[in-house]
């Protein structure tokens, strides 16, 4: 199995396989810098595919096998959801509901008005009602005659998707399907019990920030704002008067998300624009910039999760992952934006003690296995074979979604 994370930051590819026992072995991990990625979005097909190539080989050597086909994460900002719901006739006259009937009461949950230009990406049932009786989870077998379903649908710019899957099918390898980053990331960092409870996910990358709302064990919500860490490193640049690579640099190392906890009279060298002298500028004075940026990133994060309902209100709080969430002192801050009880996700749920390596900048690359892995433990190899086929079909995801 292979996962691809195209980031604004950095491409990562994962391989794994699924052991007899249903667990999961990491085979390698690797990553490049990011090329003609922007926000999430493809923007130059031809050097985003040279650099997916140039990861590919790399991580071919390094697992020893040679990559056919891969599991591609989504992200963007034209990521959006919409709930719906639809009710039908249990047609079996014992009234025992087949999955001929869940077919039918999903098939008719997604007919909503899509626009020509957005495409279907996943259609993810979040609970079923037999004759009234809410929150059944799996209805096969049960006894009613009438169905009802409440789905989530998940959509995104037709063209962004067909840019992508165009960008790595040029590097020859497959595409097997395209799945909502977020929902990856998810997979190696939430506990069964968080996403229970509700909880939301927030992967703050260099581009862009994915948001992924959880509400009794299913998605409820997902999106993607335009704004991440390299936000903070060019302004950064701009205050220090110094490149982009020096000013991140020293974000990551001397960086922190709050002046109050930057330390008093500690100095950092740092090299101009034309790198041929140097200055000290204390780690106060670089807080100073970083902190307003931070926090006008956590005050749009709050915003959206107010938009949707679920702002200070989720029992589970925030799981913040990506690159950013490793600035110094994010945590205390974001809790204070975003009221609500924080932690740092890094991919524990890969298991294998790998998370020991693993920061949480690798979720959704891992958390692409796990979603993998969790697909083929959950549905016989020729339903699934049948199932992998068109990703863009309006009818496909659910099915996987189903029965995982
Ligand atoms: N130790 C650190 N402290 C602060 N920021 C960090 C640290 N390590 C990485 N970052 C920042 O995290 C960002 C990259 O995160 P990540 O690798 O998750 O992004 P990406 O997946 O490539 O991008 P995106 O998901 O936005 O498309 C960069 O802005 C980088 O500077
Ligand atoms: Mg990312």
């Amino acid at each position: 199995m292979v996962g691809l994370d195209l980031g604004s930051t950095k491409l990562a590819v994962a391989v794994g396989e699924v052991n007899p026992d249903h667990s999961l072995t990491v085979l390698a991990l690797s990553h490049i810098d990011s090329s003609g990625m922007r926000r999430g979005n493809v923007i130059d097909i031809e050097s985003s595919a040279r650099a997916i190539d140039e990861l590919l080989d790399g991580v071919e050597r390094i697992a020893g096998t040679h990559i056919t086909s891969a599991r591609v994460g989504f992200s963007g900002t034209s990521v959006s959801t919409v709930t719906n719901r639809a009710t039908i006739a249990v047609t079996n006259p014992h009234h025992e509901i087949n999955s001929d009937d869940i077919n039918r009461a999903i098939q008719a949950a997604q007919m909503i008005p899509v626009s020509l230009d957005r495409s279907v990406v996943h259609i993810i049932p979040r609970q079923f009602i037999v004759d009234g009786y809410e929150g059944v989870v799996d209805p096969l077998g049960m006894m009613g005659s009438r169905l009802e379903v409440e789905v989530i649908i998940v959509t995104a710019m037709t063209s962004a998707l067909q840019n992508m899957v165009k960008t790595v099918s040029r590097t020859g390898t497959k595409v097997k399907e395209i799945v909502l980053s977020s929902l990856q990331a998810a997979e190696a960092v939430l506990l069964p019990a968080e996403k229970e409870m509700g909880v939301a996910l927030i992967d703050i990358g260099g581009g862009t920030s994915d948001i992924a709302v959880f509400d009794q064990g299913s998605l409820v919500f997902a999106s993607v704002l335009p704004i991440g860490g390299d936000y903070i490193t060019r302004d950064l640049a701009v205050g220090l008067r110094t490149t982009i690579d020096e000013a991140r640099r020293i974000k990551e190392n001397f960086g922190y998300a709050n002046v109050n906890l930057a330390p008093d009279g500690k100095v950092v060298e740092i090299s101009s624009i034309y790198g041929k002298d140097s200055r000290q500028v204390s780690e106060k004075t670089i807080a100073s910039i970083i902190q307003p940026r931070v926090e006008e990133l956590l005050e749009l994060l709050a915003l959206e999760l107010r938009r949707t309902g679920y702002g200070g209100v989720l029992p589970a709080g925030i799981v913040l992952t990506g690159g950013t969430s490793l600035l110094k002192g994010i945590i205390p801050i974001g809790e204070e934006y975003l009221n609500m009880p924080m932690r740092i996700g890094f991919p524990e749920n890969v298991g294998y003690g790998i998370n020991q390596q693993y920061g949480p900048e690798y979720a959704a690359v891992l958390g692409n296995l796990l979603y993998g892995a969790r697909l083929v433990n959950n549905l016989a190899g020729e339903q699934q074979d049948r199932l992998m086929g068109g990703f863009l079909s309006k009818i496909s995801h659910w099915f996987k979604e189903l029965f995982s």
